[in-house]
């Protein structure tokens, strides 16, 4: 009988040469689209969220494919939700982190009232490559007087090294490439 692991594993769609040629893209709308991948998603992250310990006040999503996962583990959680978007998307004031990227630079925002200093936080994401997305995030709520107590991803693309941006404290993969 296939492992959960492999249920989820056989509904990641890969797709060769996007957005650019020699990148392998790992594609989880095909895992959103079946159920039972679905259900066994939010299931063993919940699992090991709670067994490594992480006990958050709210999970961040980060845009886009952090929102797809985020706001579900939080009501599992019993936490509340925080969006870290793209810049120019959040209505009230906000506080922003710049970024490198491989070329250039990106930013990201959180509302400033969207938790009050001290609380716990939970970042979430669809894929972990090189880490820079998730530790900016990280930073973001630094900056904000509020602590990481964890990271959840359902993809890890190993190579690439990410894990090693990202301060000492659990991180929760399901998959590895
Ligand atoms: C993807 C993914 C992560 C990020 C990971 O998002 O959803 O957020 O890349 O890469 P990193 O670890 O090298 O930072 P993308 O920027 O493609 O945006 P999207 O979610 O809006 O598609
Ligand atoms: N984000 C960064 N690298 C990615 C990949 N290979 N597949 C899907 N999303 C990504």
């Amino acid at each position: 009988m296939e492992s959960k692991l492999e249920i989820l594993k056989a509904s990641v769609r890969t797709v060769p040469d996007f957005p650019k040629p020699g990148i392998q893209f790992r594609d989880i709308t095909t895992l959103l689209h079946n159920p039972d991948a679905l259900q066994i998603t939010f299931d063993l992250l919940v699992e090991r969220i709670q067994n490594s310990g992480i006990a958050p006040n709210y999970v961040i999503g980060i845009e886009s494919r952090g929102f797809m996962f985020a706001p579900t583990l939080a009501c599992a959680l019993g936490a509340g939700f925080v969006p870290v978007r793209k810049p120019g998307k959040l209505p009230a004031a906000v506080h922003t982190i710049e970024y490198d990227l491989e070329y250039g630079t990106d930013r990201l925002e959180v509302h400033q009232d969207a938790m009050p200093a001290g609380s716990k936080a939970l970042v979430v994401d669809d894929l972990i490559a090189t880490g820079g997305t998730a530790r900016a995030t990280a930073n973001l709520i630094d900056n904000i007087g509020c602590y990481v107590v964890g990271f959840a991803f359902v993809i890890e693309l190993r190579d690439l090294g990410g894990r090693s941006q990202l301060p000492d404290v659990p991180i929760v993969t399901l998959l590895e490439y």
